[in-house]
């Protein structure tokens, strides 16, 4: 097993009926002024929001809300955010939602203190403290919520980067899986999709670390099962939560223990994507670049493919584990090619010279600007 560093200090609050402890853990913390980050609204129509706010009531929180946090979170929006806080004295932030607020709410809370928030993204100024942040997850993809990472677009110069800070870990999430009863099919595929693909980065990357890859095995299995489960009943409380701790694990970095940092190439190809194609849902680029990246690299590590298409999907070839990787997406319903996507074979050098702003990428499989061309190529 290769050296690794292994730290998670997120304290996770899990199960039903468990938002309106927020305020508790808020008090126990010693902060009474928070901003409450959200997006588009979905938290008013599911009761999230009046749970949150009976809550902070009760424990006597004063909060300042701030809405409008976009599916692929912005920085402009980040940065007014940043001047609310600054202006009222914020102690702490509330992130209210999915990926996208927390994201969001991590890159606000190390960006008080810092120059320019955007800084942090492009690596010219460093984190050395954020603001405390609390999370209520209402959308379990990402794994935001137990991680420290987050994910900003600058849409006027079309990156989409990420950040990675020992001080960003939440304090405390609350993950209520009944709230994530609400979410549209295509959220909940999302969902799968992403957590899914966080462990297949990380997993063929890794040397003979055995427990990882056997937790690995049963948290991809298990997460196809939960979201097969969901498609027949999308209230079956066991299979929301089954795939609501799966997603958390995928990116806890439990899952990375000797995995070698992962490859990540796929994440690369579609932040990419979404950074010409903001509409375009994160999960949804990851599905059709994945089986594309497996098809392009698989020949130069077999035996770990091999076990992938064995141990997950019971089957006996690597070729069988693709075909049967984009049946379970097709299944599901999400898209498995960038004509799915509508982005046109026209758009793919931009996107694979984009994809290469940071430099190659990928472990055992280094991703450069042909591979990159060769990747996209191969999912049109
Ligand atoms: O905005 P609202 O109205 O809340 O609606 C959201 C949004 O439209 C909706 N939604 C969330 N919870 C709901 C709900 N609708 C009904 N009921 C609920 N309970 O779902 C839509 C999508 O939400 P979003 O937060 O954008 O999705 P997700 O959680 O997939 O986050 C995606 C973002 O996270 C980044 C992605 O790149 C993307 O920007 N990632 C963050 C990572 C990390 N921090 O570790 C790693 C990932 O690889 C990823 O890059
Ligand atoms: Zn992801």
């Amino acid at each position: 097993m290769e050296f690794f560093k292994y730290y998670n200090p997120t304290r996770i609050i899990f199960g039903k009926n468990t938002i309106s402890e927020i305020g508790e853990y808020i008090k126990e913390y010693g902060y009474n002024k928070v901003l409450i980050l959200y997006g588009g609204g979905s938290i008013f129509s599911n009761g999230v929001y009046s749970e949150v706010s009976k809550s902070l009531q009760l424990n006597d929180i004063i909060s300042v809300e701030f809405g409008g946090v976009q599916p692929n979170p912005t920085l402009d929006h980040a940065r007014a955010a940043i001047r609310i806080i600054k202006d009222n004295n914020i102690q702490a932030i509330l992130a209210v939602g999915g990926g996208s607020v927390i994201d969001e709410a991590k890159s606000i809370a190390a960006g008080c203190y810092v120059d320019d928030v955007w800084n942090i993204f492009e690596k010219t100024e460093s984190v050395k403290k954020a603001l405390p942040l609390f999370t209520v997850l209402t959308l379990s993809a990402t794994g935001t919520e137990m991680n420290s990472f987050a994910v900003l677009s600058n849409t006027e110069q079309k990156k989409k980067w990420a950040f990675g800070s020992p001080f960003s870990y939440p304090l405390v999430s609350i993950i209520d899986p009944q709230v994530q009863m609400t979410l549209p099919w295509r959220q909940t595929v999302n969902g799968g999709v992403d957590a899914l693909s966080h462990i297949m980065e990380l997993y063929f990357a890794g040397d003979s670390a055995e427990a990882t890859l056997s937790i690995n095995e049963a948290l991809m299995r298990t997460v196809i099962k939960s979201v097969d489960e969901l498609q027949k009943d999308p209230n079956d409380y066991d299979s929301r939560a089954n795939l609501a701790w799966s997603a958390s694990l995928a990116l806890s970095g439990l899952t990375a223990v000797g995995m070698n940092g992962g490859e990540w190439s796929v994440h690369r190809i579609e932040h990419s994507i979404s950074a010409y194609y903001p509409n375009v849902a994160h999960a949804e680029g990851l599905a059709v670049i994945f089986p594309a990246w497996m098809k392009y690299v698989n020949k130069q590590n077999s035996e770990r493919f091999e076990r992938w298409a064995k141990n997950v999907f019971g089957v006996d070839s690597i070729n069988e584990g693709i075909d049967a990787l984009i049946n379970t997406f097709k299944r599901w319903g999400a898209p498995t090619s960038l004509a799915d996507l509508n982005v046109p074979s026209e758009m793919i050098e931009q996107i694979a010279q984009n994809s290469m702003l940071l430099g190659i990428v990928g472990n055992k499989h280094k991703i450069d600007l042909d591979a990159s061309r060769s990747i996209l190529n191969l999912a049109l």
